[in-house]
């Protein structure tokens, strides 16, 4: 299980020098849905929660298009610390979060992750193609199954086209939940 006390002060890596707060993720331990960004930002680093500020506002959204509410899902990021100027990990960085990554994976035993953006794809489901070919992709995780979907931040900057492709890619999420 996961030790908390030990991840609120790692110092893995040197984004612990520049960080507020380790942002471990939020939501029920165990969960249907697991929900993996990149890392936190200005909101989160201070907020000490992944996804409260505008991309987690779309996100939850889209979300709620499609049935799932915030409360339902465990919410985190593949790095728990602030890059300076959020700028994207550095592969160490990733290297060094990941064991917490797969931990909370391995607690939170959901049957569906859904991961946003570049980064997380990559580092969760190991594509190595960038999330413009991997969107919408449904992958075996373990037990779980793994989707890929733009980043909410890429949707606020880039506009409707990609919010379009965001909402198809959760309707996708939806049947993935649906009681068989
Ligand atoms: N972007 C992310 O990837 N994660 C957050 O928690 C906030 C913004």
């Amino acid at each position: 299980m996961l030790d908390l006390d030990e991840l609120r002060v790692c110092i893995r890596c040197d984004l612990s020098k520049s960080r507020q707060r380790v942002v471990i993720g939020s939501g029920p331990r165990r969960a249907s849905l697991m929900v993996v960004g990149e890392a936190p930002g200005r909101d989160e680093d201070e907020g000490g929660e992944p996804f409260i500020g505008r991309s987690g506002r779309l996100l939850f959204e889209l979300l709620h298009e499609v049935g799932v509410e915030r409360a339902q899902c465990f919410v985190t990021n593949v790095v728990k610390c602030r890059p300076p100027a959020n700028r994207t990990p550095k592969r160490e960085e990733l290297a060094a979060c990941r064991p917490w990554l797969l931990q909370q994976l391995d607690d939170c035993a959901p049957r569906v992750v859904l991961a946003l953006g570049n980064t997380a794809a990559r580092a969760v489901f190991g594509y190595v193609e960038g999330v413009g070919r991997t969107h919408g992709r449904v992958c075996q995780l373990g037990d779980a199954k793994g989707l890929a979907t733009y980043h909410p931040a890429a949707a606020l900057r880039g506009g409707s086209s990609v919010v379009d492709v965001m909402r198809a890619d959760l309707r996708i999420l939806q049947q993935l939940l649906a009681p068989s």
